[in-house]
């Protein structure tokens, strides 16, 4: 009785294992699960207990269209490139900017948005326009995203030298840092930085944009098929006025 229960239990920790296995994989026929990092309103953000915003929404209508069930997943923003090249995840969809060197781990969908790097100061800073910042300063910014690469770059390339450069996970640990006066900017997308100026007091935007950007949907290299549908799918959202719709459920002007 004893060895048929340990056996017994043997044969289901392996089946749950197998099953885990199978479950968590990417490129299961029915299911897409798509990796994101919740902390970037309007695109992707926590309410309570569910995950919201337009690549959320945009997300679940592409799967719908193809007839896919869709889970997400919210994880660092510098891990989803990886687990995306690695097959851990279907694809990635987090207010990414294409870019050359991303585009070396992954490949990219065509663009559904549009997107400038912005900087938040306080409202008394004497950072007054981007001109303003310089290797002096501490920038702070989320870890791995394009905000983190320009700024970390050389002063001769654009940058202010990765010694200048605070990073952190998220967006809003980086403007709590700023509120702090722990940084003396955050370098962030225009959309998010709108979000986190409204919901924190003292907080600006500089009139100055930073550098102008296109979002899209990352895939693993190679995978043509997936990328194909998922192409398809959004030029018929586009084309049909779902993402339009989406966008100014978000954002309004
Ligand atoms: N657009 C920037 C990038 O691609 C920032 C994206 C951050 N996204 C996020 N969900 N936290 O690097």
């Amino acid at each position: 009785m004893k060895n048929f229960k340990k056996i017994a239990g043997l044969a289901l920790a392996a089946a749950l294992a197998v099953g885990t296995l199978t479950s968590c994989k990417a490129g299961s026929g029915s299911k897409l699960i798509m990796a994101t990092n919740a902390t970037f309103p309007p695109y992707e953000y926590v309410d309570g207990k569910t995950m919201k915003g337009i690549d959320i929404d945009i997300a679940n209508a592409l799967a719908k269209k193809m007839g896919k069930k869709l889970e997400i997943e919210d994880v660092e923003f510098d891990s989803i490139i990886a687990g995306v090249s690695q097959g851990k995840y279907d694809f990635g969809m987090a207010g990414m900017t294409v870019t050359p060197d991303r585009k070396k781990n992954v490949d990219f969908t065509d663009s559904y948005a549009n997107a400038v790097q912005s900087v938040i100061v306080a409202e008394d800073s004497p950072i007054k326009s981007v001109d303003d910042i310089s290797s002096k300063n501490k920038i702070g910014v989320q870890q791995g995203t394009t905000g983190d690469i320009y700024a970390s770059d050389s002063p001769k390339n654009g940058g202010y030298g990765e010694d200048a450069v605070v990073k952190y996970k998220s967006g809003p640990d980086a403007v709590e840092a700023l509120k702090q006066g722990k940084v003396d900017c955050v370098i962030i997308d225009n959309e998010p930085a709108k979000a986190y100026v409204k919901a924190n007091k003292g907080l600006k935007i500089l009139d100055s944009a930073y550098a102008n950007e296109k979002y899209a949907i990352c895939v693993k290299k190679g995978n043509d098929s997936l990328r194909k549908d998922l192409n398809k799918a959004l030029k018929e959202l586009k084309d049909d006025g779902t993402i339009d719709s989406i966008v100014s459920k978000y954002i309004k002007e």
